[in-house]
């Protein structure tokens, strides 16, 4: 039997059910409903890898096809720009009508279309991204469609990123129907304020993508589990979804593990759980933790090691203390992790990781 597995660890796929993301799809879906030109009309998701933000701009996408939206989603990189204008022509064709007359219409072809989304030879060739993106909102706003573009993994090094943004801005002052949701990681939005020409994206409303609250996974868990035919208990339901601490990627790894365990109807016990959550624990290591320390410099590295040590959260004093390192050298190595998004201050002169199962993966790192 070929259906689709309810559990499915890995990244860029729409889960189950999104779990826990009400709020910030109706932020989302606010913005895309202010008026034109609205600040809240360009949105950036800001999260760690894992923490369901390509989950969250698919849901979004569907989410404004119900308030006349037309949507394009690419990843950031030096092609995008031509992928956006083809997927925005293949999304609002059907709204377009074309003109009956059986002579090719002279009037559209002047408009620069010949038919449809699709544009004359002429316009094609001699028009740029800004004017064509322009041209498909004006013919959209005819049929009483907007325009919706979905950028996932925003990075500013991307020339065709900053194209885009400035592209963007011109149209919204030209009073064009559009509205855009970027999602990046940390380290890449926090890149934007060296860019000076990416000022709007800096006005863009900034909505983090952090864990799920651990309650919703256990309402789900309770029912998911019985659906993927996971036989246990209510308080291995909820011990798994403590486990998970609200962690996303982790979320589907353990009821991925979990299913795989009580294949041929063996019962889940506290034993086969722990086993779950050691295998999801490697896998989180190799996908999520390793990237995610990779471009950190070794003093860095030792800060979060530091951090590692601590079960909650850290006193700075403390780990001064703990480090032999002045005040001064301490504030800069929680500057730059800040911004990287993996720790952050839960109260004053205290920090924590952001994802709480990477202090296991440091602390194994030295064993
Ligand atoms: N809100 C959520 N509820 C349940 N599963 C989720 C949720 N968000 C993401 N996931 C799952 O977690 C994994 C990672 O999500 P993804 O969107 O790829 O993360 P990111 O883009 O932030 O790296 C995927 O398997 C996805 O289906
Ligand atoms: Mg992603």
């Amino acid at each position: 039997m070929l259906t689709k597995p309810i559990f499915r660890p890995s990244f860029g796929n729409r889960p189950d059910q999104l779990i826990g993301r009400d709020d910030v799809l109706e932020k989302v879906t606010d913005g895309l409903q202010s008026y034109r030109g609205s600040a809240e009309r360009a949105t950036l998701l800001v999260g760690q890898r894992g923490m369901g933000k390509t989950a969250l701009l698919l849901e979004i996408g569907d989410k404004a096809a119900a308030i006349d939206y037309v949507t394009a989603r690419v990843t950031c990189n030096e092609s995008m720009l031509e992928n956006l204008i083809e997927l925005l022509q293949r999304a609002g064709e059907k709204f377009i009508k074309n003109p009956t007359s059986s002579i090719k219409g002279f009037s559209a072809g002047a408009l620069g279309f010949s038919f449809g989304l699709t544009f004359t030879e002429e316009a094609q060739r001699s028009f740029g991204f800004r004017v064509k993106l322009e041209m498909i909102c004006e013919k959209l706003a005819e049929a009483g469609k907007r325009v919706l573009i979905l950028v996932d993994e925003v990075s500013p090094s991307v020339a065709q990123m900053r194209e885009l943004a400035s592209a963007y801005q011109e149209l919204v002052g030209n009073e064009a129907d559009i509205s855009i949701v970027m999602a990046g990681l940390p380290s890449a939005i926090s890149d934007i304020l060296n860019y000076k020409t990416l000022t709007f994206l800096n006005r863009a409303q900034r909505i983090p993508v952090g864990l799920l609250p651990v309650s919703e996974v256990e309402l789900y868990y309770s029912t998911a589990f019985s659906r993927a035919g996971i036989n246990t208990t209510a308080a291995i339901v909820k011990q798994a979804a403590i486990y998970t601490k609200g962690f996303p990627y982790l979320v589907q790894l353990i009821g991925y593990y979990l299913s795989k365990l009580s294949e041929g109807g063996k019962t889940v016990d506290a034993s086969a759980l722990a086993q779950a959550e050691r295998l999801a624990a490697e896998e989180i290591d190799s996908k999520v933790f390793q990237a995610m320390i990779n471009p950190l410099s070794d003093k860095d590295l030792d800060f979060l090691k530091a951090i590692a040590q601590d079960s909650g959260a850290s006193n700075m004093t403390v780990l001064e203390k703990r480090m032999g390192i002045t005040h001064g050298t301490a504030q800069t190595y929680r500057k730059r992790l800040i911004d990287a998004g993996i720790i952050f201050s839960p109260r004053r002169g205290e920090v924590a990781l952001v994802i709480p199962q990477l202090a296991s993966y440091l602390r194994r790192m030295n064993e």
